[in-house]
């Protein structure tokens, strides 16, 4: 009989804790376990794609992505990153996810070591597993930010330094002087830094500082997916120095060939067009957060406040979250993000206020049980 197996590299990860939790719950559940804007597309940019089905740019397009779009891209880590990126330094990737995917192939050698936030996203040591790497965990200090000392104690003989910031799931942003340290020091032990950006927009009173401003040898990772609530289209990039470019363009071109034409074409419109869309939605989710965070805080969760994106990670203990989750509200356990934070939770407040209110009283019910 023929043994269906997968390549060990394969067999040794697990399916993203996140991912299982999208079919948890009844029809009364309420979910909190959303880690993408609940926004729609804005118009115009659903208009450019449609247009360029109608233009019939349908085709495949340069590897590394159309140069309206490149040359958009590189114009806005200029105006609002600081950052002089030519349409060289540029690849446009099918999301975020294909960029850290492709940085991971690229760059890391058998059993490199390769830092990553922990807790953090669930793809950072899945596809360092996955490029042969061997993953490993920085924890957070009591604050939920990077513990800097804890980090350039990691560093020496490391290939890789992911940051985060703002980070999923803790919410939390890193100041200047934090990011400009491990860059710094970084750049001294030899680690390429991979500074995933992707949900920079989304800071409440706190301000975002690209990695790239204080390094040479780091891979900026961004994408259209949170910004402009476009995750479907699959729109991402990586902006790094040409050999990197270089040595991702060859897996992307053998595994993608392009990001797809239409949503290329619409993500010209979402980078060049007007972005009082994407203040809106920063309103919109400050709001909640502080509706969230109000409200959690009365129920007596006794935490820091968080910075951005749109989660918070509250310490609930593991007998409350699972009793939250079996009382219908979907929020991720501490452990789909690592070893760290297993009594924390993962709240998204990527859903409406109505959502959030009705979350707290059912909250408040399961804890008084
Ligand atoms: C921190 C972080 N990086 C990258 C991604 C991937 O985003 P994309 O949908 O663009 O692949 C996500 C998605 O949740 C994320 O939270």
């Amino acid at each position: 009989m023929t043994q269906r197996r997968c390549a060990g590299r394969v067999g040794a990860i697990d399916l993203s804790g996140i991912r299982k939790l999208f079919d948890a719950g009844g029809p009364d559940a309420i979910n909190l376990g959303i880690g993408q804007p609940d926004f729609d597309t804005p118009g115009h940019i659903k208009e450019a794609g449609i247009q360029a089905i109608r233009d019939g740019k349908t085709g495949y397009t340069p590897n590394a992505g159309i140069p309206e779009l490149r040359e958009a891209i590189s114009e806005k880590l200029r105006h609002e990153n600081g950052l002089s990126c030519q349409t060289e330094n540029i690849l446009v990737t099918a999301g975020g996810s294909e960029a850290l995917h492709l940085v991971m192939q690229a760059l890391v050698e058998p059993s490199d070591r390769v830092l990553i936030p922990d807790p953090g996203f669930v793809s950072y040591a899945a596809l360092a597993a996955i490029a042969g790497g061997r993953p490993e965990g920085m924890p957070p200090d009591e604050t939920m930010h990077i513990d800097i000392d804890h980090a350039q104690e990691r560093m020496d003989g490391a290939r890789l330094l992911v940051l985060n910031s703002p980070s999923n799931p803790t919410g939390m942003v890193e100041s200047e002087a934090s990011i400009r340290a491990l860059v710094e020091y970084a750049d001294d032990a030899g680690v390429t830094v991979v500074s995933d950006e992707v949900y920079e927009h989304f800071t409440y009173g706190r301000k975002h500082y690209s990695a790239a401003l204080y390094g040479d040898d780091v891979i900026t990772i961004n994408a259209a997916s949170k910004t402009y609530a476009m995750t479907g289209w699959r729109i991402g990039y990586l902006a790094a120095p040409e050999e990197y470019v270089n040595g991702c363009l060859k897996v992307h071109q053998y595994c993608q060939a392009c990001a797809t034409s239409i949503a290329q074409y619409a993500a010209v419109a979402a980078y060049t067009g007007d972005q009082s869309v994407v203040a809106e939605m920063k309103q919109e989710y400050l709001e909640r957060r502080n509706l969230l965070y109000a409200g959690l805080r009365e129920l007596g969760f006794d935490f820091p406040e968080p910075e951005g994106a749109f989660y918070m990670f509250v310490p609930m203990g593991r007998d409350l979250i699972a009793q939250t989750i079996e009382g219908g509200i979907i929020i991720v356990p501490g452990d789909a993000f690592g070893e760290n934070a297993p009594d924390h939770a993962r709240l998204s407040y990527a859903t409406s206020k109505e959502n959030l209110n009705r979350a707290l009283e059912r909250l408040n019910k399961i804890k008084g049980e």
